[in-house]
């Protein structure tokens, strides 16, 4: 990553795009609805876990605004325990000296490693009562299934996942089909891959919701969100999944708006 300070703190910031106020919105208007529409049923028993936190600001390079990232965002919305997981050591030590001056700093974990590695770990630290909601938001396709399987096995969990389609399974189709099993792809959609079955990128988004849907979570009946660039062209789209249908619903209200406050047109 390119090393910028931010001017608001003076501690790193990752680079981005104008798109990321795309997903930022929607990130936003879930938690508000979540958090309110759960007030009275599972008030104060709410964890969120941030599987690719980063370092907590974002820098939009364009237009040199300095914003909050994914985890920094969660800190307003009082989850009942906060759960940062970051790679690289010098971004969680930065996520973690943002955090300190949060009021909710006493009810973070923060945890550096691959989340993918540390799955058990992670587990470990999250309240088995409470309802989580898993954010993945990674830079490339890195979200093993095997993560998925094992973080949302009995528990309340829902899943809202950043899925790299335009900027990865697209670019790297070719490469990820001769590879096979072992390759980003092939973890993404649980390894034992049926690829006579993949033949273009948008089978794999297909077969996804096919192996999520295995696991008992709904999501193909919703809207995903599709992140664009500035040259209208689609990197990612945002992914929801829940098992419950309160939860489907608080998807479905968060994505009635779009950014520009005109209705989304399904
Ligand atoms: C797109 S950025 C995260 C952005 C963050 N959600 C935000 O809003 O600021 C992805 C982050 O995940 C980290 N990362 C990449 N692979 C990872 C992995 N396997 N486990 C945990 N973190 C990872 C990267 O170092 C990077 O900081």
């Amino acid at each position: 990553m390119k090393i910028i300070n931010s001017k608001i703190d003076g501690l790193i910031v990752r680079p981005s795009g104008p798109w990321i106020k795309q997903k930022y919105f929607y990130f936003k208007r879930y938690l508000d609805i979540l958090t309110k529409g759960m007030k009275n049923k599972w008030a104060g028993n709410l964890t969120f876990v941030d599987l690719f936190a980063g370092p907590g600001r974002c820098l939009i390079e364009k237009t040199n605004e300095d914003i909050e990232g994914s985890s920094l965002i969660s800190l307003q919305y009082g989850f009942r325990q906060y759960i940062f997981i970051e790679e690289q050591k010098e971004l969680i030590k930065v996520l973690e000296e943002r955090c300190r001056k949060s009021p909710e700093f006493s009810k973070i974990v923060f945890l550096q490693g691959d989340c993918n590695g540390i799955v058990e770990e992670t587990i470990r630290k999250i309240d088995s009562s409470s309802l989580s909601l898993i954010f993945a938001d990674p830079t490339g396709l890195d979200l093993h299934f095997s993560t998925i399987e094992q973080i949302t096995l009995q528990r309340k969990v829902d899943l809202l996942l950043n899925i790299q389609f335009g900027t990865d399974i697209k670019r790297n189709f070719k490469l990820y089909k001769k590879q096979g099993d072992s390759s980003k792809l092939g973890l993404f959609l649980g390894g034992e891959v049926n690829w006579s079955k993949v033949n273009l990128p948008i089978d794999a988004i297909k077969l996804y919701k096919e192996v999520i849907g295995r696991l008992g979570f709904k999501t193909v009946e919703f809207k995903d969100i599709t992140i664009k660039n500035t040259m209208n062209t689609p990197m990612y789209f945002l992914l929801f999944a829940s098992k419950n249908p309160r939860g489907l619903d608080f998807w479905k209200k968060t994505t009635v708006k779009d950014l520009s406050g005109q209705p989304e047109l399904f």
